[in-house]
C-alpha cells in the first residue's frame, strides 16, 4: 500500500450474507463471467430478468459500429415487464407507489390500480391518435400521472421525451420541434415549496413559438386547479378522456431495438441532444443495477429523489424500481419544506430502507442541520435504511462521511454511482455487500461494463495516472443514436480519436494506485455540472448573446460548496461596460433572461463585465484564464501573447 491510502470503509456482514453480490469473490466471478463469454453473459441476464413474447436468437450486433443492437430479433414490451407481470405474478396488491405531495397527503398505488391507470391512459393516448412509433413529450411535475405518463407510452409503442418542469417554454420548445411529437402531455400547474408553480402556460407559449406544428394534442392534468387557457380542439383535460377509456389494454409488442424514450441532454457544442434509448436493453439493465447496486429485496421501500425529468427518474423511478416489482416512494415536493427535515422525516415514515439521492441535495441538507439543530437527522428515526446512494455528480469525502454517519448510522453501503444520460444505468459503482468502499471514489465497474482510462490516443493509462474515461464494449442501455443527427452521436461518443473503438463518456478519471478504484475527475469538455445537473457553456452563452444588450459572452464553471459547480458569466456588451452603480440592474436582467431562456437551473451566479474577453491574438477566448479569473486566483502566467492585458483587472470580480 502507498503512505497515502485510503480508508476502507467495508459492507456490514450481515448485509453482504444476504446480498445478490455477496462479496468481492462474487463480484470477480460476474466480472470474468463477462469477460469470458461477453454475449452469454448479457444474455443470461437478459433470459432471466426479462419476459419476451419473442425470445431473442441474436444478442450483439455490431455489424453497423457504432450503431449497435441488442438482442434485436427479440419482442417484448417494457410496460408488461414493469407491471402486468408483477399482477400475474401475484403481487396484484402490493404497493408500487407511495406518493407524498408537496402537502405532505400520501396516496398509495398498488400494481393492480397502476396496471388500471396505465392502461386507461394509453387507451387515452390511442384516443387521441398516437400511435406506435409517435413521439410524445411530457412535461408533468412529479406525480403518478407523470409515471402512468411514461409507461402508457412504453404499453403503446410510442416514444415519450419527457421535459423537465423547471425548463423555459424556449426549451419545451426547442425539444418538440426536435423530435416532432405528435402529442404534449401537461399540467395546469405544479406544487413545490407551498407555492403553485404554473405548466400550462409555459407549454402555450412554447407550442405558439412556432415550430410544433406536429403537436396535434395537448393532454393536460388537473393538478393545482389554478385557471387555464384551453385551446379548442387541441387541448383536452386528461381527467375528463380517462373517465371514458376501458381499464385494459394489450401490450403493443415491440422489437428489442424500438425508441423506448428520448431525453435530449447537455453537450459541448450546439443544442441539446436527444438520447435516444432501446426498449430490451435498457430495461435489463435498469433491472440489473436494481438488483446488484441496491439489491432490492422484496419486502424493501426504494426512494429516488430524483425528478422524472432527469435520466436517474426514468431509471430509477419510472422503470427499474417496477420491473423489479419493489415498493418506491415518490416525492412531489422540495427537501427544504416545509423545512430541512423533510426527507429525513419521510424516511422515517414510509420505512425507507434504500435511498438514493445527490451530492447538492446532501450539502444543502449539511448546512441547514448545522444551522438548526430541528431538522437535524438524528432527530429522526431511520433505522428502517440499509442502503445509501449517490449520483449526479462527485461527493466530496466530508459529504460522504456525514450521509454515511447521520443518515446512514455508520451501518449503510454506500453506492456511489457514476453514469450518465447515455448510458442508461450505473457503470462504475460499489455493490453494497461486496465492495469495500473509500469516500469520493465511484470504485469499480459493474460487472460487464468494460470501463478505462486511456490517454488521448486511446492507450490505457496506469493506475495513478489521471486520464480520459472511456467504455472498451458496447453494453445494453447504452445510447443507441443521437435523435435526427446520427453523425453527431459518432463524433460525440464514438471519436476517430480512438479509432471509433471506444465510447467516451466526456469525464476524466484516475484510477487508484493500489486498489485500482475510479475517481472521476470531473468532465473533459465545456459541460457543466450545477447541483448534478448537466449544462453546457455554449448553451448559456448562446442565451446571453441573443439578449439585445449583449455583444459577446463567455461561461465557465467554478468550484462551488453546496452545487458543486457554479456558472460564471463573463460579458460584454454592445453599449459601454455598466458603472459600478448600473451593473447590479443589467445582472438582474441578464439572469432573469437566462432563466426565461433556458430555465432557472441555468441562472449565472456570477455576472461581470468587460470591455472584452482575454482573447489571443488570434481571436480564441482563453478559457482557462477565465476559468482562474472566476475562482478568484491571481494571474500569474504570462499573459502577453493576450491582445488585451487590461481587461483581466475588469473581469476580477
Ligand atoms: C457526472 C446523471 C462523479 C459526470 C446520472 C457525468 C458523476 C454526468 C457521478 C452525467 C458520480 C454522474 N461521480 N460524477 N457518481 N454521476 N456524474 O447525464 O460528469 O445528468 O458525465 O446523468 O454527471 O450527468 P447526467
Amino acid at each position: 500500500m502507498s503512505d497515502n491510502a485510503q480508508k476502507l470503509y467495508y459492507p456490514p456482514e450481515s448485509l453482504a450474507k444476504n446480498a445478490a453480490v455477496p462479496g468481492m469473490e462474487a463480484y470477480q466471478a460476474l466480472v470474468k463471467q463477462a469477460e469470458t463469454d461477453y454475449e452469454g453473459y448479457w444474455a443470461n441476464h437478459a433470459r432471466k430478468l426479462l419476459d419476451w413474447k419473442k425470445p431473442f436468437t441474436k444478442v450483439l450486433d455490431e455489424s453497423n459500429a457504432p450503431f449497435f443492437k441488442w438482442f434485436d430479433d427479440g419482442e417484448l414490451n417494457v410496460s408488461y415487464n414493469c407491471i402486468d407481470r408483477q399482477v400475474n405474478n401475484g403481487l396484484g396488491d402490493k404497493v408500487a407507489i407511495i406518493f407524498e405531495a408537496d402537502d405532505g397527503q400520501v396516496t398509495k398505488v398498488t400494481y393492480k390500480d397502476l396496471l388500471s391507470r396505465v392502461s386507461k391512459m394509453a387507451n387515452a393516448l390511442k384516443s387521441v391518435g398516437v400511435a406506435k412509433g409517435d413521439r410524445v413529450v411530457i412535461y408533468l411535475p412529479m406525480s403518478i400521472e407523470g409515471i402512468v405518463a411514461m409507461q402508457a407510452c412504453a404499453r403503446i409503442g410510442a416514444t415519450h421525451s419527457v421535459v423537465f418542469g423547471g425548463f423555459s417554454a424556449q426549451s419545451l420548445r426547442d425539444r418538440i420541434e426536435s423530435s416532432s411529437a405528435a402529442a404534449l402531455i401537461t399540467s395546469d400547474g405544479q406544487f413545490r415549496g407551498g407555492k403553485a408553480l404554473p405548466l400550462k402556460p409555459i407549454a402555450d407559449e412554447a407550442l405558439a413559438m412556432g415550430g410544433c406544428e406536429s403537436i396535434k394534442k395537448v393532454l393536460v392534468v388537473k393538478r393545482t386547479g389554478t385557471e387555464v387557457n384551453m385551446t379548442a380542439g387541441r387541448d383536452v383535460w386528461l381527467n375528463d378522456i380517462l373517465a371514458e377509456q376501458p381499464e385494459t389494454c394489450e401490450p403493443e409488442w415491440v422489437g428489442a431495438e424500438h425508441p423506448l424514450f428520448l431525453l435530449y441532454t447537455s453537450g459541448s457544442t450546439g443544442k441539446p441532444k436527444g438520447v435516444q434509448h432501446s426498449s430490451g436493453g435498457y430495461l435489463l439493465h435498469a433491472m440489473l443495477t436494481m438488483q446488484y447496486t441496491f439489491d432490492i429485496k422484496p419486502d424493501d421501500v426504494f426512494w429516488c429523489t430524483a425528478d422524472i425529468g432527469w435520466v436517474t427518474g426514468h431509471t430509477y423511478i419510472a422503470y427499474g424500481p417496477l420491473a423489479c416489482g419493489a415498493t418506491q416512494v415518490v416525492f412531489e415536493g422540495v427537501p427544504t419544506y416545509p423545512d430541512a427535515g423533510r426527507f429525513w422525516k419521510m424516511i422515517q415514515n414510509h420505512k425507507v430502507s434504500v435511498f438514493y439521492t445527490a451530492p447538492t441535495a446532501i450539502r444543502s441538507l449539511i448546512k441547514a442541520a448545522d444551522a438548526n439543530e430541528a431538522v437535524h437527522p438524528d432527530r429522526y428515526d431511520m433505522s428502517s435504511l440499509r442502503i445509501l446512494g449517490s449520483v449526479g455528480e462527485p461527493i466530496n469525502p466530508a459529504a460522504w462521511e456525514w450521509y454515511y454517519e447521520n443518515i446512514g448510522g455508520s451501518r449503510c453501503p454506500i453506492v456511489d454511482t457514476f453514469w450518465q444520460t447515455e448510458t442508461g444505468g450505473h457503470m462504475i459503482t460499489p455493490l453494497p455487500g461486496a465492495t469495500p468502499m473509500v469516500p469520493g471514489s465511484c470504485t469499480l465497474p459493474f460487472p460487464g461494463i468494460q470501463a478505462a482510462v486511456v490517454d488521448e490516443t486511446g492507450l490505457e493509462q496506469p493506475w495513478g495516472q489521471g486520464g480520459i474515461l472511456v467504455v472498451k464494449r458496447p453494453w445494453p442501455s447504452m445510447i443507441r443514436t443521437v435523435w435526427g443527427d446520427p453523425e453527431r452521436f459518432k463524433t460525440s461518443y464514438y471519436p476517430a480519436d480512438f479509432q471509433g473503438k471506444y465510447y467516451l463518456a466526456g469525464d476524466g478519471a484516475i484510477r487508484d494506485i493500489d486498489t485500482g478504484y475510479f475517481t472521476i475527475t470531473g468532465r473533459i469538455d465545456d459541460v457543466l455540472n450545477v447541483s448534478g445537473h448537466r449544462m453546457g457553456t455554449m448553451e448559456i452563452e448562446s442565451a446571453l448573446v441573443a439578449h439585445e444588450k449583449v455583444a459577446e459572452a463567455a461561461v465557465v464553471g467554478r468550484p462551488d460548496d453546496t452545487t458543486g459547480e457554479a456558472i460564471v458569466a463573463f460579458v460584454v456588451l454592445k453599449g459601454p461596460r455598466p458603472s459600478e452603480a448600473d451593473a447590479p440592474a443589467v445582472i438582474k436582467e441578464l439572469s432573469a433572461w437566462v432563466a426565461k431562456e433556458i430555465g432557472p437551473i441555468a441562472k449565472p451566479k456570477d455576472i461581470r463585465f468587460g470591455e472584452n474577453l482575454p482573447k489571443t491574438r488570434s481571436g480564441k477566448i482563453m478559457r482557462r484564464l477565465l476559468r482562474q479569473l472566476a475562482k478568484g486566483e491571481e494571474i500569474t502566467q504570462d499573459t502577453s501573447t493576450l491582445e488585451n492585458p487590461a481587461i483581466l483587472d475588469q473581469l476580477k470580480g
